[in-house]
């Protein structure tokens, strides 16, 4: 195929390093990963995932790596197909096997998809896979996705404790926000109204958009960047990197969601919204870019103060590189082209993402021999983000 060849042509000449230009007026798009090098970063992110969140990370990078034709970033998201066909919908595998793992072995009278380590969202972020895996189920009376679904959505809107103006708490034991929320439920939420249609699924665009707007409310700093955690006992005031990736990646698929659900025509004020408040998270995040593409942990803290953290990086850059497909907008291009061609320095012959901030304590580097689950899933959406630009700019993509 044309596009395919054209992005084998990127990496051959790839080796020299050189930052391509395609034609006059597009933007220059930076040379990208090889195939035998993102299954390697694929094959790990599956081998190490394990927390809830992790899992639902890798299963949305599952969806828009190997199946891109199933995730929000493509017109043909809704309705997803009845039956998985490799040929259209590409190897859904290891998502479909992740998400029938967790409701076969989900506590029953319990209401979240799986144990949370005490946090309200993440179990929330297998739900699209899950949805998934119901709507392509070949066995038509197995209602076990659906309830798990349906159980996982009560929770987040009707058990979990919120902020009086109706933020759901991130925590379970206490009312407490964290930018990773953003990440975790609204895109489920939204997803859930989006199959649902009609009226019921207007309201839950309305309530994931409503979320996002909360989250932002509470989080967002003068510059534009969020503070990770606020509220309750344990609070983190840094402008964490990933905190805001997940922030800014989250509403980026709320605003997918809801651009290719039918509800995209009432929707268009959320939808501005939306795009402007991850504008507002990229522009900020790139001003303190450092001299080789990375960020800090502490995205502005001074380099001694903090430390490179590729994980952040690669989200951001994802979001960038999906950001300019929407708005047209290539002034910050130039930024996640940087990122991108640290990312692939940072990627060792194993396949694993070196540099990330250690994803349990948030402030410290990984240890030696240690790796990042949600940063080898960073490394696939950044690259499925990149693909798709490039796609995008032959007309080969709808916008
Ligand atoms: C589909 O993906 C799974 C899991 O990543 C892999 O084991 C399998 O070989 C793939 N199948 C094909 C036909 O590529
Ligand atoms: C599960 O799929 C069926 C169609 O097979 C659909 O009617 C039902 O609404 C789905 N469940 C959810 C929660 O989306
Ligand atoms: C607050 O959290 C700290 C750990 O972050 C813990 O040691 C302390 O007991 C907590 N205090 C309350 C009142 O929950
Ligand atoms: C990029 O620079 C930072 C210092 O700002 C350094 O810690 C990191 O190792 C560098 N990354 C690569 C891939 O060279």
């Amino acid at each position: 195929m044309f596009v395919s060849k054209l992005i084998v042509f990127f990496q051959l000449l790839g080796s020299l390093s050189f930052v391509l230009g395609l034609v006059l007026g597009l933007p220059v798009i930076q040379v990208g990963f090889n195939d035998r090098t993102i299954s390697k970063v694929e094959a790990d992110m599956l081998q190490i995932a394990e927390h809830s969140w992790e899992l639902g990370t890798a299963c949305e990078a599952e969806a828009e790596l190997a199946s891109p034709a199933l995730s929000v970033f493509r017109a043909s998201a809704f309705p997803p197909p009845t039956h998985l066909n490799p040929a259209i919908t590409g190897n859904s595998t290891a998502m479909i096997d992740i998400a029938t793992n967790i409701v076969e072995t989900k506590v029953p009278g319990t209401l979240p998809l799986t144990d949370g380590d005490g946090a309200v969202g993440d179990p929330a972020s297998l739900g699209v896979a899950v949805l998934l895996a119901n709507w392509t189920r070949d066995d038509l009376s197995d209602d076990s996705f659906s309830v798990a679904a349906q159980e996982q959505l009560d929770y987040l809107l009707t058990g979990a404790p919120r902020t009086e103006d109706g933020a759901i708490s991130h925590r379970d034991t206490q009312v407490q926000l964290w930018a990773d929320f953003v990440y975790m439920a609204p895109p489920f939420i939204a997803y859930y109204g989006a199959l649902a249609g009609g009226a019921v699924g207007a309201d839950l665009l309305q309530q994931a958009y409503d979320q996002c707007r909360l989250y932002r409310n509470y989080l967002r700093d003068p510059i534009g960047l969020w503070r990770h955690i606020t509220l309750g006992n344990g609070t983190d005031e840094t402008h964490w990197g990933t905190g805001n990736a997940w922030a800014a990646a989250g509403m980026m698929r709320v605003l997918q969601t809801i651009r290719h659900s039918e509800q995209a025509q009432a929707f268009q004020s959320q939808q501005e919204d939306l795009t402007n408040w991850i504008h507002e998270i990229v522009s900020a995040a790139w001003q303190f870019q450092q001299a080789n593409g990375t960020l800090l942990n502490t995205i502005d803290a001074s380099p001694w103060d903090s430390f490179a953290d590729s994980s952040s990086t690669a989200l951001l850059a994802a979001t960038t590189y999906r950001l300019a497909t929407i708005t047209f907008d290539f002034s910050l291009i130039e930024f996640a082209n940087k990122a991108m061609d640290v990312i692939r320095r940072s990627v060792d012959d194993d396949g694993w993402l070196q540099n990330t901030v250690d994803p349990e304590t948030f402030n410290t580097p990984s240890l030696p021999g240690e790796h990042s689950p949600e940063g080898q899933a960073f490394v696939l959406l950044l690259h499925s983000a990149w693909r798709d630009l490039a796609e995008w700019m032959v007309g080969a993509l709808p916008p």
